[in-house]
């Protein structure tokens, strides 16, 4: 790829944005399945500097690296920095409120929102498709593996299906307007080793199982078919094996089932779990039923109540 180029002044102003939590996989969708959340989100300043470097500040209690080449968001805005012609940098302030290690798209949330951040005030200058490559780098750092599922719906929010990285294709699936619960056990998973701990081999009748469900889950999406939804919230592959290291993971699913959810599983990577459900009641009795779980077998634990982001990382502040 060409290098860029801008012509505003440098320096100006900054721009304040929020950066989404997401649910990747979706359950049968490993790698090219998510949808963006209203809650919890990340809240980034970035300000253009005329020198070729990224300072960055962290504003919360994870410290997490501040040397750009070990920071996720610093990656991408190193990336961004070799791609243009002019001689630019940025200075970042990051408040993170999705928790590292989560399985609700902390490290996605960085990525792009810093990939977002940096466009703006380049004057929109990348594609969406560019800021997805532009973020995958995070990814990368964090994981191991460029993957998409959580940077794609962080950025165009809604529903993402990723049905390719090389080339990228994106596409937005329309959903109807669900409620999603979220239970964090207070356990940390790192992506990395919830992929390493995965088969390389899968059986044919294991992935012909699991193609019917990603092809009925994204039709049921588009024709707003809950029942079908649900029926397809089924995972053959990665779930028997990463459900391991969810303790009462059995137990919560087949609960908030049984409590009216539609369906749901391991959100990302995990520890967190997710619930789709038709309304807001049903989804804030899904909550009562995830607490008393994690209540009953004593692990702390933080709980959100939200719908899906239509919006993706939003500039709320320039
Ligand atoms: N698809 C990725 C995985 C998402 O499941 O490893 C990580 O958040």
């Amino acid at each position: 790829m060409g290098k860029s180029s801008y012509s505003s002044p440098l320096g100006v102003g900054g721009v304040t944005i929020h950066s989404p939590g997401t649910v990747a996989n979706l359950v049968c969708g490993f790698d090219i399945l998510g949808l963006a959340l209203n809650a919890p989100y990340d809240v980034m300043k970035v300000k253009l500097l005329d020198d070729s470097k990224v300072i960055i500040h962290n504003k919360d209690s994870f410290n997490l690296p501040t040397e750009p080449e070990r920071n996720v968001a610093g990656v991408v805005l190193l990336s961004i920095i070799e791609r243009m012609e002019n001689k630019i940098g940025f200075e970042i302030e990051i408040e993170k409120h999705i928790k590292p290690g989560s399985g609700i798209g902390s490290s996605a949330a960085s990525a792009a929102g810093a990939a977002v951040a940096a466009n703006h005030l380049l004057g929109n200058i990348f594609s969406n498709d560019e800021l997805v490559q532009f973020a995958m780098n995070g990814e990368k750092l964090a994981s191991g593996v460029k993957h998409a599922d959580n940077i794609a719906p962080c950025i165009l929010g809604g529903v993402s299906l990723i049905r390719c990285i090389h080339p990228l294709d994106i596409v937005s699936i329309s959903s109807p307007d669900l409620f999603v619960t979220v239970v964090h056990p207070q356990i940390e998973v790192r992506t990395s080793d919830a992929r390493q701990i995965l088969r390389q081999q899968i059986l044919l009748k294991d992935a012909i199982r699991q193609w019917g469900n990603i092809a009925g889950l994204v039709t049921g999406f588009l024709k707003n078919d809950l029942e079908l939804i649900g029926r397809s919230l089924e995972d053959v592959i990665i779930e028997p094996v990463r459900s391991i290291l969810i303790p009462g993971f059995d137990e919560v699913k087949n609960k908030c089932k049984e409590a009216g959810a539609l369906g749901g599983g391991i959100s990302g990577s995990g520890p967190s779990v997710f619930m789709l459900s038709k309304d807001e009641a049903t989804a804030t009795t899904v909550e009562s039923v995830m607490k008393e779980v994690y209540n009953k077998i004593g692990i702390d634990y933080n709980t959100y109540v939200t719908t899906i982001n239509k919006k993706g990382v939003e500039v709320v502040a320039e």
